[in-house]
Formats: C-alpha cells, structure tokens, sequence
C-alpha cells in the first residue's frame, strides 16, 4: 500500500465534502461506498480530451467502470479540446486528493508544471492512449501499437490498389492525412502508414499530385473532419481538375468523413467517378456504417474496453505496490524517460469481417447500425 494513502485518504475524505467541481458540470462522480478488497475506495481522476468523438466517450465510460468494478470512486472530465481547460481540470483533481491520474492528452506538451503537481503529491500518472511528452512524471503508457495501426492503413491501399508482390500496376493517385500535431500518436501512425506506402512513391506507382507528402504538411489539428474536408476540397480543386484521386490516406474515422464529403461534392461515388479508397482509424458508428454503404473502405479497429482495462488494471497494481504488466520498454521514448508501455493489437476491419470484429464482439450493436 501506498504510505500517503491512509494519510489522504482522510483528508480527501473531508477535502471532497467541501470542493464542488468545478468544470461546467462535465464531471462525473460514481463508484460504490463500500470499500472493496484492494482499492480501499480511493478516488482515481480520469482526464479525457473531447466528447466530440464517440470513442473518447466510450473510452471514459470503460475506464469508470472497469475501477469501478475494482471497488474504487472515480471523477471523470472532458476538455473539449482545449489544452489550457485539461490542464486545470487536472490541477482541480488533483486538489481534490485523487490517488492516481489516466491521462488521455489533448496536447502532449502541455503537461509539465501540472504532472509536477502530481508527483509533488505522489500521484501516479498512466498516459492513456496518448504519450504525454517531455516530463519524467509519467508512470506507464497505455495504448495500440500506433505504428501497427498505420502499417495497416498503408497495407490495405497497397492490396487494393493490387500493387504487391511486384506488380507494375500504376500509376495510381493518393493524398496523404495525419492527425493532429499536437497528438504524439499522429507521427507513429503516419510513419508506420509511410513505411509501406513510400516505396511505391518512390517507384512512381503512386502518385501524390498535390505534392504534400512532409508530415508537417498534412497533418489535421485536433483531428478535425471538417478542417480535413476544406483541405481535401482545396486538393481536388489544386490538383484533380483533369484526372481522379485513387486512394487517400486518413488516419481517423472523423477524418475520413470529412474527406468522404469533399470528394462526394465533387461527384465522386457516382457512376462513373468511383471513390478512392479512404482509410481510417477507431471503428466509429458513422465509419462502420459508411463501409456497409460502400463509401469508406476501412478502418483500424482499436477495442478500447481491452485499453480501459489495461489501464485500470495499471493503476490497480500501482496502488497496491504492485508492478503494472508492460510489454514494451523500449518504443515509447517521451523525451525525459522511456515510459514503459503496455500495447494492445489494431486490427484491420472493412466490409468484409466487420460483422465478426466489431458486432459479434459486441463493440457495436447491429442496431446502431441500422
Ligand atoms: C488518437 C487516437 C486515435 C483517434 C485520434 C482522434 O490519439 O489514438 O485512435 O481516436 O486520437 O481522436
């Protein structure tokens, strides 16, 4: 056990009587009275980026319930996106005595003089899905192998597009997306996307007409569809005027919509206009459902109950003086330290295994589908 624990625990107790919360009612209090074995009913802070996305939903309401289930409290916020209202959100749970922080980052950089409050009040932090950069105050990482993820966005156009096994086949368009710049999991994607897809570039079997093939060329902030729509919009009218885009690159469901839009204003997905094959990436309602209608071609599908889980089970371990299961210690270097990290398999989905991988496993109701 913790030695600051018995000690917090009673002044929490009394600190959480008198504290409102105070971030626009977005947080969210649960967990059951009843001490049960191993988490004494500690209080453990969870910090998510945005509720403008389903998975971060669902990603929250895992984590709650899955400490929940272990017998511990828990507060949930929402940052809508907002580096600055995160980090007080953070300071805030941190004054209300939380035992322990998972931490989805919305700018990875951001977090320095707020993860230093923490270890000054001896507050394991896990990074959750996101590696917060640049401080030593992060215990563990939860996350995908994100470089697996774009490998698998890469492979799916190269198959597609038949351009394996030395075939000549080509040459074929793509435009290329990242996330957001801020997110360090946007340029493991994109290398990982890159590794598979660069060799074709380089044998002109694939084309980027528009020429933004950097990274700091491509990327999306804060992952928005809408500014990915206005960038595809601005590429089609650039660099499409006299021939089609064949395959784009997208790393996010939310992305992939927002270029599914520009390219359906543009007549593609009519009779003699194809779409281009569109990746994408987190298995969203919306994107499952543009497979089924043969609009997307496929995403990345990251089963966020086992990430909750995985990061739950961490903060578990911590608190009871126990060493957290890794099995990696070497990828995810933040800067400061190597944060030993516990990753999970993406797997490839599209109209093909859909039902299998994300309906019989129960991540999505067919209903929802409908
Ligand atoms: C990334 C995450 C992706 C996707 C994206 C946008 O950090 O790994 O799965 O959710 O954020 O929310």
């Amino acid at each position: 056990m913790r030695n600051r624990r018995a000690a917090i625990a009673a002044v929490a107790g009394a600190a959480s009587l008198a504290l409102t919360l105070t971030a626009c009612g977005q947080n969210s209090e649960g967990g059951s009275e009843e001490n049960k074995s191993g988490s004494d009913g500690a209080t453990i802070g969870i910090a998510m980026p945005t509720k403008s996305s389903e998975r971060w939903i669902a990603d929250g309401n895992y984590v709650k319930k899955d400490l929940e289930s272990k017998g511990y409290k828990t507060k949930l916020v929402y940052g809508e996106d907002d580096p600055d209202q995160q980090v007080s959100q953070i300071e805030n749970l941190i004054t209300q005595g939380v035992e322990a922080l998972i931490v989805a980052a919305i700018d990875n950089k951001s977090m320095n003089n707020v993860l230093q409050q923490a270890k000054e009040a001896d507050i394991p932090v896990i990074s959750y899905d996101r590696l917060i950069l640049g401080t030593e105050n992060v215990d563990y990482y939860a996350s995908f192998d994100n470089e697996k993820v774009g490998e698998l966005q890469g492979t799916y156009i190269v198959d597609k597009l038949g351009l394996k096994d030395g075939s000549e086949k080509g040459p074929f368009n793509i435009e290329l997306f990242a996330g957001s710049n801020d997110d360090n999991n946007t340029r493991y994607f994109f290398q990982g996307a890159m590794n598979v897809l660069q060799p074709y570039i380089d044998k002109k079997q694939l084309v980027v007409r528009s020429k933004q093939t950097a990274l700091n060329q491509v990327t999306t902030l804060r992952w928005d569809g809408g500014t990915a729509q206005k960038r595809m919009d601005d590429i089609l009218t650039s660099s499409y005027k006299s021939t089609r885009v064949d395959a784009v690159l997208s790393p996010y469901d939310g992305i992939s919509i927002g270029i599914l839009s520009a390219l359906k204003s543009d007549d593609y997905g009519s009779k003699n206009k194809p779409l281009p094959i569109v990746t994408g990436q987190d298995a969203e309602v919306a994107s499952v459902k543009s497979i089924v209608a043969d609009e997307q071609a496929m995403t990345v599908y990251k089963d966020t109950r086992e990430l909750a889980k995985v990061a739950s089970n961490m903060v578990d371990a911590l608190l009871n003086d126990k060493k957290p299961e890794v099995n990696d210690t070497k990828t995810y270097d933040n800067g400061a330290k190597v944060v030993p990290a516990y990753l999970l398999e993406p797997v490839a989905v599209d109209k093909a295994n859909y039902q299998k991988a994300v309906v019989d496993s129960g991540y999505i109701k067919e209903s929802d589908l409908k």
